[in-house]
């Protein structure tokens, strides 16, 4: 295992021991819908924004505690959009996380409320954190505009469904960028500037980390299309090979997986250039950028 392997392993550890208080179990029918929600949050993921958002936010010394009920949000908006995301009528997934997505172990109704539920308490969980009532007001707004349907990831949402793949476009590439920066790229900002955030950063910092972010986002969604034609399904804990299936567009298709890992390594190589300005603390965030290319899962 990689040195980042290791300091994301213990990293999930205490982060889901911490996130499963948010959700007492119990049998009463009316919690069908908590129960689900709890299923699909404490069900694997790699936890990679919380992380990225704990990281980014240590930069500036803000401890992991007083961090801490901002990133459990964001994973719970995150895990929102995967439950929607594998659904029938989206896509049709019956694997996530390596476990049945949430409409086969419950039913499509159910995996639809814990998507909702999911949604509306991460609002809740950002609003009791343990911070100043204006970092509260502007994290609820970056965080709603990065999930919104408005240049947000449901804008993305719409264009992976509804871009025609078999329409001739001038520049392929702006449109899959312009889709996958909304796609995945918002709620990969969002954790970067809310370290910002709350490390009251100079906007010169912010700017950076957004910058940053934004190279990042790319690259990641780049390997996730990349796993999705060359992964191991057991590793990665999803349905593999869907994308070409459902005529998806992405890098990989228009590039090929070749030119496709060259442009994510350039990605990553400015995206640390970008850090340079907060050495020598930000050592593990560079790891983090790194893994974004060699993650297997
Ligand atoms: C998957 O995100 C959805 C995309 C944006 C591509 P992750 O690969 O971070 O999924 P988990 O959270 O680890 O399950
Ligand atoms: C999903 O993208 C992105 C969001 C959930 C916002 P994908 O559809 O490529 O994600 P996977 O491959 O199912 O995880
Ligand atoms: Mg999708
Ligand atoms: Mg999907
Ligand atoms: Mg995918």
């Amino acid at each position: 295992m990689s040195e980042i392997e290791v300091i994301l392993n213990s990293y999930t550890t205490k982060f889901n021991q911490n996130l499963a208080q948010y959700f007492p179990q119990s049998p009463a029918p009316e919690h069908r819908a908590a129960t689900a929600m709890r299923y699909s949050l404490l069900n694997g993921g790699k936890r990679l924004r919380p992380f990225l958002l704990h990281e980014t936010a240590a930069l500036f010394g803000v401890a992991y505690d007083k961090a801490f009920p901002v990133a459990a949000s964001l994973e719970m908006l995150h895990t929102y959009s995967l439950i929607h995301d594998d659904l029938p009528a989206m896509d049709n997934d019956d694997l996530r996380r390596g476990k049945p997505t949430c409409h086969k172990a419950f039913d499509e109704a159910t995996a639809i409320l814990a998507g909702d539920g999911l949604l509306t308490y991460a609002f809740e969980v950002l609003n009791s954190a343990d911070i100043p009532a204006v970092q509260k007001v502007e994290l609820s707004l970056l965080l709603s505009r990065a999930a919104g349907a408005f240049n947000g990831m449901i804008a993305g949402q719409v264009l992976d469904l509804y871009t025609d793949t078999h329409h001739e476009f001038s520049n392929p590439e702006e449109v899959i960028k312009h889709t996958e920066e909304l796609k995945t790229g918002c709620l990969l900002r969002y954790p970067c500037e809310a370290g910002a955030v709350l490390g009251n950063a100079s906007a010169g910092e912010r700017e950076n980390l957004i910058r940053f972010s934004r190279n990042l986002g790319i690259a990641f969604q780049i390997t996730d299309d990349i796993l999705d034609v060359e992964g191991d399904e057991k590793i990665v804990g999803k349905t593999l090979q869907k994308d070409k299936k459902q005529h998806k567009l992405n890098f990989v298709g228009i590039y090929g997986v070749e030119k496709a890992k060259s442009l994510a390594a350039d990605l990553i190589a400015e995206a640390e250039t970008l850090l340079e300005a907060f050495n020598p603390r930000a050592e593990r965030l560079k790891m983090l950028s790194r893994y974004f290319l060699t993650r297997n899962r």
